[in-house]
């Protein structure tokens, strides 16, 4: 695909956000990201808008993604929050999947993940990954939406679900909670729920690696 059309692609993605950025997802990254410090991994990174939010104690971030269009997207953007000149902070960009990530085991200070589990083909094994590669006490964040539990809400979602799915590769009626508390190598640090309609359909929370 010719640049020009793949960095259109990642601006619409960011200005599709943007609205939902200033109203609530700013609000919680920054909340959910603040006090980090360390090696950082940064699962489905896309087209960064993380990097902003890590504060100075974080020695290097990994972002990792199967689109090199959006690494390379990412990595022009990065120089804004200061990342990847010689003397800034430092970035590596990995391309690939969360189902199989390439690092060894204990690798990682904190892996993140933000709104990834909704298109990732397996979120299970990707829960999964992220935990292997992190250190023990690591801690694993998460910023996800998910099926909403109240009935009348969640019908709604399945329903609109299959439709959505088809231009996003997102699906909208995932447990994806659930998914998460089933990791036995997590415990909870503190999670809350969020979003103003349709039954809080947004996971925020802290775990850390036992
Ligand atoms: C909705 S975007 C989220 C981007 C970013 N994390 C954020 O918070 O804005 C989903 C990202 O997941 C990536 N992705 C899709 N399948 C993936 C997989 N199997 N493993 C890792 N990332 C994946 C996509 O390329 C895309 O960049």
């Amino acid at each position: 695909m010719p640049e020009d059309q793949t960095r259109h692609r990642q601006r619409s993605y960011d200005a599709f956000l943007a609205p939902m950025e200033v109203a609530w997802f700013g609000k919680w990254r920054r909340r959910i990201l603040k006090d980090l410090e360390g090696t950082v991994l940064d699962i489905g990174s896309g087209t960064g808008i993380n990097l902003r939010y890590y504060p100075g104690n974080v020695d290097c971030v990994t972002v990792l993604d199967p689109d090199s269009d959006n690494l390379s997207f990412l990595e022009k953007k990065a120089e804004r929050w200061g990342y990847g000149t010689n003397s800034g902070r430092c970035l590596n960009t990995q391309m690939g999947a969360g189902e199989e990530l390439p690092f060894p085991s204990h690798s990682f200070d904190v892996v993140v993940s933000t709104l990834i589990l909704c298109t990732v083909k397996d979120p299970v094994k990707v829960i999964s990954e992220g935990a292997r590669v992190l250190k023990k006490g690591g801690k694993f964040i998460f910023m996800e939406h998910q099926l909403p539990r109240k009935g009348p809400q969640a019908a709604i979602f399945n329903l609109i679900s299959p439709v959505w799915h088809a231009p996003s590769g997102c699906n909208l009626n995932r447990n994806t909670e659930k998914m998460i508390r089933s990791n036995k190598k997590l415990k909870e640090i503190e999670s809350f729920r969020g979003g103003p309609l349709l039954g809080y359909p947004f996971f925020i929370g802290s775990f850390e690696k036992k």
